[in-house]
């Protein structure tokens, strides 16, 4: 029986018998998640004062651990935090979250909050000690008909703040851009600052034009993806055509292909933008080839070849 078939396994790989109350990680401890709770106090619920990461996990393995630890780490020095744990600390805390799901696609979600205040005030106080909270859940992967058919996206106006290469838990701008895409039956938004795609709400953007693979280049109006990195190496790899530019919004309407890359969508090809197709309206040669090498090294991860 292949890996996550295993215990009754019915939805998307998960083990119902401990998805129905799983133990999740709090401050040093693992716990019921029914019976995990954070003090309203929590700077977390106040202001949305911290960072967080979802790190997927395949064949058991945390997929590409060492680049998501250092994001968080690069996110709460840009806030002004030190880390309440050393790098090599962290694979011990995560490894039992996974556990439960033996070997099936899942994630982790980890995130680290300034901690409990003792009163109301934007100026944190000295000497408060971070919260830290993570849980395994099932990768919310996007329906595999996608994969072939392609997914629609709007385009929004980028109404996030100047530091999107922060992975902060304050995250309304998104919300709000994810319910209008939603309203007009799109799976994602994508981002529009004054007249450039930055990124998806919760995704990094590429378009192909004649072979060529294009993504903006890393600043802060968006997020550094781990996804979006490993399909840079994996283009390098296969001596696919790349760049790092600007993607103005005509550019992206008329491009051949448009793709989205996170650790949960993976590489999601987008044939509707808004009320127009991409392309030939459905997914093109680059996406099944980039697809393809994506595969074959989630695959190295399961078997252990590569982390
Ligand atoms: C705004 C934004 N951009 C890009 C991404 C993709 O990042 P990653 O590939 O590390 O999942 C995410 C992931 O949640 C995101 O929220």
């Amino acid at each position: 029986m292949a890996a996550g078939q295993r215990r009754g396994v019915t939805v998307a790989g998960v083990n119902p018998e401990s998805a129905v109350d799983p133990k999740v990680y709090l401050n040093g401890r693992y716990l019921p998640l029914s019976e995990a709770c954070v003090p309203v106090m929590d700077r977390g619920f106040l202001f949305g004062d911290g960072v967080y990461e979802v790190i997927p996990a395949y064949g058991g393995r945390l997929f590409r651990l060492h680049e998501h630890l250092e994001r968080l780490e690069a996110s709460l020095q840009a806030i002004g935090m030190a880390p309440p744990l050393a790098i090599d600390a962290w694979p011990a805390r995560l490894t039992p979250l996974i556990e439960p799901f033996d070997g099936a696609d899942c994630s982790v979600y980890l995130q680290i909050t300034r901690g409990v205040a003792p009163y109301r005030d934007h100026l944190p106080s000295a000497g408060l000690t971070p919260t830290v909270f993570a849980m395994g859940s099932a990768i919310p992967t996007p329906n595999p008909t996608l994969f072939e058919t392609g997914a629609r996206a709007v385009t929004t106006e980028d109404l996030r703040w100047g530091r999107c290469d922060i992975k902060a838990i304050t995250l309304l701008a998104a919300v709000m851009a994810r319910l209008e895409a939603n309203e007009k039956g799109g799976l994602e938004a994508i981002l529009i600052r004054d007249g450039f795609a930055t990124e998806g709400a919760a995704s990094n953007l590429f378009v192909v034009r004649d072979g060529r693979l294009i993504t903006p280049p890393k600043s802060r109006l968006l997020l550094p993806g781990i996804t979006r990195d490993l399909v840079l190496e994996l283009a390098r790899l296969h001596d696919l055509p790349y760049a790092e530019e600007a993607i103005p919004l005509d550019y992206l309407r008329q491009a051949d292909e448009v793709w989205l890359t996170s650790s949960t969508k993976e590489v999601l090809p987008v044939t509707r933008l808004d009320d127009q197709t991409i392309g030939n309206a459905s997914p093109g040669p680059r996406f099944r080839q980039m697809r393809q090498h994506y595969a074959t090294y989630k695959e190295r991860i399961r078997r252990g070849e590569v982390v």
